[in-house]
């Protein structure tokens, strides 16, 4: 082996680079990072081949003076901390002092800076970590960083790079979420000199939906919960915007972009009842934590971060999201809480959408949604029935499928086996959470030949079977009878709910089934126990159900994150046949 010696400093850059500069859009992320932390209030940005060729970004922030312009370029070279207590409080989105370094040690980069005090700007240009002398240059103020042929001295890493379309996805997607981390920041961006986004300065609202879509903003609910330490606030989407995969999902802590597992699993468990296990929700999601609170120095990329009490900050999300997601029809006007219907009731929202900020209070929205001025003649309910129950009175069954009902906005169509189902789901798990589940006993016990396995795992886990409300006995080698079954599913077929309990037990194990299956096996039962599409009901039953879903939490979901009701208003159905106008 040959003797130990210190690498010269090129070659530390360019292993630095190696973690911090992957690819164009890595790049890109730093030079937003430090336009923001200048405090821009404009940043554009232009890319020629996805980056590879030409990434430029321009800002009006603060600016470099001449004699900081080599050292902007030098390593561990920063003007945002100087101390261990500043790293250990920063604010700031960049700290380290690295990534110009990084960037100047594979590409062709050119610095160009003015302060405004300045009488012109100053230019550095640096090649693969050799530095030339400064010289004027023309800049009317800001910093424009130019970073060209990234990787041109560094083959091996080049050929690493996608093609240009691929890098400019990645690119595109940086400069998304910076444009989402702050609103008030207006941002341009140019692909192959051909302007592909533009946003001017704006509330968080309007950029989410700008960055987002209207379809999203449509079926999106606010956030905003605040604690003494933390606030979480935003948007965040219903299960009618799930997705399969995770690309719509944006969180920031102190407006920087991070993907943290901790967070993630917060939100997973406040998505985890409304939504189906392999759907991804979409959100835009900001939390405010002291500085302090949270250690940002963990990762190479910033992309994740540390919390001091990350139980805390678990709790937090996951009740503040939780909370949003829940609204029971109950307390909320029938209209917001509702998915919106695809015909009409996207209009409403955007409507909602443009108007308010995150923060609106709830009495506002209520006036948007409140009934809008009918004539005396279209009062759609007689005088004898005063009080109106959010889901309204049930008129009739189509195909029996959906219940049709009336309430004083309009009417409400229902998915009767999904309804039915969210029902029975919340009352298995109330009355599981309260150790409360009762048992209603069979007349006739329901036998059923099983496998020996399932026999040998009734008489194994009599206890748990009976905390869910089983009771299951062998009756022979290959034949369980099933004696009582949970109230709340009293109407369903006994020996399909033991089937699926135990095979739950026996590919899971007892202790898996009661804690981290839990949810999916009530979910399954649930199913099992709701009514079956074609069943005719009365009126006196498709109101019971109606009175129930009111009762019940998160009634607008079923289980499978399908949801389980529309409001239609009288000015929706006016404006799909177009009366009066
Ligand atoms: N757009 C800009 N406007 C004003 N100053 C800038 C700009 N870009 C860089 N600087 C200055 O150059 C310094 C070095 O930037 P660099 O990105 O290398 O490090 P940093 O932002 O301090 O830390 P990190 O490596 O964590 O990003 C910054 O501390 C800042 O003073
Ligand atoms: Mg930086």
């Amino acid at each position: 082996m040959s003797a130990i010696r210190v690498l010269p400093d090129l070659l530390i850059n360019q292993i630095a680079a190696a973690e911090v500069v992957e690819r164009p859009a890595s790049a890109l992320k730093e030079l937003l990072e430090n336009s923001l932390d200048a405090g821009a209030g404009e940043i554009a940005v232009q890319l020629q081949q996805g980056g590879i060729k030409l990434l430029t970004v321009s800002d009006n922030g603060s600016g470099i003076a001449k004699e900081d312009l080599a050292l902007a370029l030098a390593r561990h070279a920063t003007s945002k901390i100087a101390t261990l207590d500043d790293l250990e409080r920063v604010a700031s989105l960049g700290f380290r002092g690295e990534a110009l370094a990084s960037i100047a040690a594979v590409s062709r980069l050119a610095l160009a800076s003015r302060k405004v005090e300045d009488k012109h700007a100053w230019k550095i240009e640096s090649a693969g970590g050799v530095t030339a002398p400064d010289e004027p240059a023309a800049l009317s103020r800001g910093t424009s960083v130019e970073v060209r042929d990234l990787y041109f001295n560094t083959p091996a890493r080049r050929k690493f790079l996608k093609t240009e379309a691929t890098e400019f996805a990645h690119c595109e997607e940086v400069f998304k979420r910076a444009a989402l981390s702050r609103a008030d920041v207006g941002f341009t961006l140019q692909h192959n000199s051909r302007a592909q986004w533009r946003l001017a300065a704006q509330d968080a609202q309007n950029r989410i939906r700008a960055v987002l879509g209207d379809d999203f903003a449509a079926v999106s609910v606010m956030v905003d919960e605040q604690s003494a330490a933390l606030r979480l606030w935003g948007m965040a989407g219903l299960p009618a915007y799930s997705r399969g995969t995770r690309d719509a999902q944006y969180f920031f802590v102190n407006h920087r972009f991070v993907r943290d597992k901790l967070v993630t699993h917060a939100l997973r468990e406040a998505y985890h009842d409304i939504l189906h296990h392999d759907r991804h929700p979409a959100f835009v999601l900001f939390l405010e934590i002291d500085p302090a609170a949270v250690d940002v120095n963990v990762h190479p990329t910033k992309i994740e971060v540390r919390f001091r009490d990350a139980r805390a900050v678990h709790q937090f999300v996951f009740h503040a999201l939780n909370k949003a997601l829940s609204a029971s029809v109950v307390e909320h006007d029938a209209s917001r809480a509702a998915p919106v219907n695809p015909f009409v009731a996207p209009a409403y929202a955007a409507q909602a959408g443009m108007n308010l900020g995150v923060a609106q209070p709830a009495s506002f929205y209520e006036t948007l949604f409140a009934n809008p001025a009918r004539p005396q003649t279209r009062t759609p309910l007689n005088d004898a029935q005063q009080e109106i129950p959010p889901l309204g009175f049930a008129l009739a069954q189509l195909q029996g499928i959906y219940i049709l009902a009336q309430n004083d906005k309009g009417l409400v169509i229902v998915d009767m086996h999904a309804a039915h189902e969210r029902v029975m789901y919340e009352k298995l798990k109330n009355a599981l959470d309260s150790g409360t589940t009762a048992m209603q006993p069979l007349l006739i016990p329901v036998t059923f030949n099983a496998e020996k396995l399932d026999v040998a795992t009734a008489e194994e886990h009599g206890a748990l079977l009976c905390e869910l409300g089983f009771e299951i006995a062998p009756v022979g080698p290959n034949a369980l009878a099933v004696r009582a079954v949970p109230v709340t599913l009293k109407d369903a077929d006994a020996a399909d709910l033991a089937r699926a309990v135990l095979k739950d037990i026996r590919e899971f194990g007892a202790s898996r089934t009661l804690t981290e299956r839990r949810n999916e096996l009530l979910a399954t039962l649930a199913c099992h126990g709701a009514v079956c599409a074609n069943r005719i009901l009365s009126v006196n039953e498709m109101n019971a159900l109606l009175r129930e879903m009111e009762a019940t939490e998160r009634a607008s979901q079923c289980n499978h994150g399908r949801p389980t009701w529309y409001q239609f208003s009288i000015a929706d159905l006016d404006k799909l046949f177009m009366r009066g106008q």
